[in-house]
C-alpha cells in the first residue's frame, strides 16, 4: 500500500565524517577500500532509515569507482541525500571526499547510489515508504537520473542474462582466443 505522508530531500540529508586512523589502511598505507564501502554503507542507512521512518536494509548499490586514494590522517566526508522512492525503495546518492588536515585540499574520492529497502522489522517485508517533495530543479533532476538508471540496470541484467545464456560452450577455446588464461584438461 502506499503511503500518504512525502518528506523533503532536505529533511533526511545526511554527513558523516570521520577520521581515518592507521587501522583502516591497507600494506600500501592507503586506506581499505572496504572501509570506504562500510562507511557509505552506514550513511546511506542513516539517510534511508530517516527518510522511511524506521528499518532499513541494503538492497543493492550501483557501481564504486574509487577515483583517487585516501590517506591515513585524512578526514572522510560522506554527504548522502534521497535521490529517488518508489514504493518500499528508496534510492541514496552518496557523494565521497577526502580532506588533508594539513593542507585543507578536499578530493572527490568516489560517488555512488545505494537502494535501500523499508522493512517490517518483524515480518522483515518489504513496506511502504513516504513520498518525496521535490523542491529544487537538483531534486527534479536527481529523481529524474534515478529512474533512468533503474529502467538502464534492469536492461542490463536483462540483457546480460540472454547474452550468458546464449554463450556456446562448444567453442570456448575460440571464444577465450586472446585472453589471459590457460585451458586446463577439466
Ligand atoms: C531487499 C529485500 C527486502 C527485497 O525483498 P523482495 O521480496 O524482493 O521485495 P519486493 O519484490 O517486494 O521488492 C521491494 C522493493 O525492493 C526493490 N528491490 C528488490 N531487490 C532489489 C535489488 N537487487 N536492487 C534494487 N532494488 C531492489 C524492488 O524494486 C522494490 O522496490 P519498490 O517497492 O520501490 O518498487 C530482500 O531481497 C532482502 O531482504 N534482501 C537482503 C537485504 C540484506 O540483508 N542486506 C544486507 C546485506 S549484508
Amino acid at each position: 500500500m502506499k503511503s500518504t505522508l512525502y518528506r523533503t530531500v532536505e529533511y533526511s540529508k545526511t554527513l558523516i565524517t570521520e577520521l581515518m586512523i592507521p587501522s583502516y589502511a591497507n600494506f600500501g598505507g592507503k586506506i581499505h577500500g572496504g572501509t570506504i564501502l562500510s562507511l557509505m554503507d552506514k550513511v546511506a542507512y542513516a539517510c534511508s532509515a530517516k527518510h522511511a521512518g524506521g528499518y532499513c536494509v541494503t538492497a543493492s548499490m550501483n557501481v564504486v569507482d574509487f577515483l583517487a586514494p585516501v590517506e591515513v590522517g585524512d578526514l572522510v566526508h560522506l554527504h548522502a541525500s534521497v535521490n529517488h522512492v518508489g514504493n518500499s525503495s528508496v534510492t541514496i546518492g552518496i557523494r565521497v571526499e577526502a580532506e588533508s588536515i594539513l593542507t585543507g585540499e578536499r578530493r572527490h574520492t568516489n560517488s555512488s547510489y545505494f537502494t535501500m529497502v523499508r522493512v517490517d522489522s518483524e515480518t522483515k517485508k518489504a513496506i511502504a515508504v513516504p513520498g518525496l517533495i521535490l523542491e529544487t530543479r537538483e531534486d527534479m533532476r536527481r529523481f529524474l537520473e534515478a529512474m533512468k538508471r533503474k529502467e538502464l540496470v534492469q536492461e542490463y541484467k536483462e540483457n546480460f542474462k540472454n547474452t550468458t545464456h546464449a554463450l556456446d560452450l562448444n567453442s570456448i577455446e575460440e571464444l577465450l582466443k586472446g585472453q589471459n588464461c590457460k585451458l586446463g584438461q577439466g
